[in-house]
C-alpha cells in the first residue's frame, strides 16, 4: 500500500515547546504559576507596539501588506541595507523553514552544532535533509569542528549566536575568519534571536559581514527583546537573489497585519528595549549570586536565559518545580540530562524561582 506520511516525517518527534501557563492550569489546576521556560520578555510587550495595535484593530478585515513594505523600509534604514535584501516571516521560525525548503535538496548535508535550537533539526529532518553534527566545545560552538565536518555535500550550516540553550556567543572576528575559510557555495545561517542581550563588546552582529560573504543569511526576531513573541514576527537579511528565491514559496500574507503594525512601532521603542536589557542584566546578577550562595553550578550567558546544573537531574527538577507553579525547561531533549534552562524573569519571579529551587532540593 502507498505510504501516507512522508518517510522523513514518520519518526519525527514534535518540537517540545515550554509548557504554557494555561496548560498547567488546565491540567493541574495550578493558578498564579510563573513561566521561565521560553526566553520571553518578562516586562511584557513594547508599550508602543500595544498602542499601535489598539489603534489599528479596526483594520483587520483587510489582508495585510504581503510585501511588508513599511516594516522592510524601516529595517532597511536601521540596518543600512537595501529593502530587497530583507525578508519578514511569521516568526523567524518560518524563515528557518523557508531557507531549508528553498535551498536544500533531499540528501544534501546540513551541519548543526549540538546542542542548539531544536527547530533546525526538526525542519531539516522533516524535509529529508542529512544532518551532520558538530558537538559544542565547553558549551560553545566549535567553529574548527564545523570546518572539519564540511564535505562537498554540505549545503547549509546553522549557527545560533548567542547559542540556545547554552547562552555562549561567538566573537565577530572568529565568525569573520570562519566564513572566509568556507567553500563559497555553502550557505551559512546566523540566527541572532538573542543578539540584543549580548554584553561582551567583542560579540557583534554578522549583519556587517553580509557584504563579504554572499551566501550568509542573518536572522532576527521581535519575540525576545521587543516582547512580541505572541504576534509571531521575525526577519532575515540575505543577498537579493536568496531573498527573491525564498519569496517564491513564501505564503503571500505570512506576516499578519497586527504583527506588522506592532513590529513597526516596537522598532521606535528604544526606551523599552533599554529597560528590558537592564532588567535582564540585573536579574542575571542577582540569580548568579543566589546560585553561588546555594552552591549550584551554572553557565554564564550572553542572553536572557541560562543553564543550571541540578543534582536531581533535569526531568525531576522540572516536575518538582512544576508542582510548585514554576515552569522551567528541562534539557533532556537537548542531550543535557543534568541541566535546566531558565529565562530571567522580573525580580519577584527570580526570587520565587530561587525559593522554590531551594525548597525542592532540600
Ligand atoms: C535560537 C532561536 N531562533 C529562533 C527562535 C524563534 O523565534 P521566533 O519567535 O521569531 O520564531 C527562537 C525561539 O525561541 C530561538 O531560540
Amino acid at each position: 500500500m502507498r505510504r501516507l506520511v512522508r518517510k522523513s516525517i514518520e519518526n519525527l518527534i514534535p518540537y517540545p515547546p515550554g509548557k504554557p501557563l494555561e496548560e498547567l492550569q488546565r491540567e493541574s489546576g495550578i493558578v498564579g504559576a510563573i513561566k521561565l521556560a521560553s526566553n520571553e520578555n518578562p516586562l511584557g510587550p513594547s508599550p508602543k507596539a500595544i498602542m499601535a495595535i489598539k489603534e489599528n484593530l479596526n483594520n483587520i478585515q483587510r489582508y495585510p501588506d504581503g510585501s511588508c513594505y513599511d516594516l522592510r523600509q524601516k529595517l532597511a534604514k536601521k540596518f543600512r541595507l537595501p529593502m530587497s535584501r530583507i525578508i519578514v516571516g511569521n516568526g523567524s521560525d518560518e524563515i528557518i523553514g523557508l531557507i531549508v525548503y528553498t535551498f536544500l535538496s533531499p540528501d544534501e548535508e546540513v551541519i548543526l552544532p549540538t546542542p542548539t535550537f531544536l527547530l533546525y533539526e526538526k525542519v531539516v529532518e522533516g524535509f529529508g535533509g542529512k544532518i551532520v553534527t558538530a558537538p559544542l566545545r565547553d558549551f560553545s560552538i566549535d567553529l574548527p569542528a564545523i570546518l572539519k565536518a564540511v564535505t562537498p555535500e554540505t549545503k547549509i550550516i546553522f549557527i545560533n549566536n548567542p547559542n540556545n540553550p547554552t547562552g555562549k556567543a561567538l566573537k565577530k572576528e572568529e565568525l569573520s575568519d570562519f566564513l572566509c575559510s568556507l567553500p563559497p557555495d555553502v550557505i551559512v545561517v546566523l540566527d541572532e534571536a538573542y543578539i540584543e542581550f549580548a554584553t561582551d563588546p567583542k560579540v557583534g552582529s554578522a549583519v556587517e559581514l553580509l557584504e563579504s560573504y554572499p551566501l550568509l543569511v542573518v536572522l532576527r526576531t521581535f519575540s525576545k527583546a521587543y516582547g512580541l513573541a505572541g504576534l509571531r514576527i521575525g526577519y532575515g537579511f540575505a543577498s537579493e537573489l536568496m531573498i527573491e528565491s525564498m519569496n517564491r514559496i513564501r505564503q503571500p500574507f505570512n506576516a499578519n497585519y497586527l504583527a506588522q503594525v506592532g513590529a513597526l512601532a516596537a522598532l521606535d521603542d528604544d526606551e523599552f528595549v533599554e529597560e528590558t536589557l537592564t532588567v535582564i542584566r540585573d536579574g542575571l546578577e542577582s540569580l548568579y549570586s543566589q546560585l553561588d550562595r546555594i552552591g549550584l553550578k551554572y553557565l554564564t550567558t550572553q542572553t536572557n536565559f541560562f543553564l543550571i546544573k541540578t543534582p536531581l537531574g533535569a526531568e525531576e527538577t522540572y516536575r518538582r518545580m512544576l508542582r510548585e507553579g514554576v515552569i522551567v525547561r528541562p534539557m533532556e531533549s537537548f542531550g543535557l540530562n543534568d541541566y535546566i534552562r531558565i529565562s530571567v524573569g522580573l525580580p519577584e519571579e527570580n526570587e520565587r524561582f530561587i525559593k522554590t529551587l531551594e525548597k525542592i532540593l532540600s
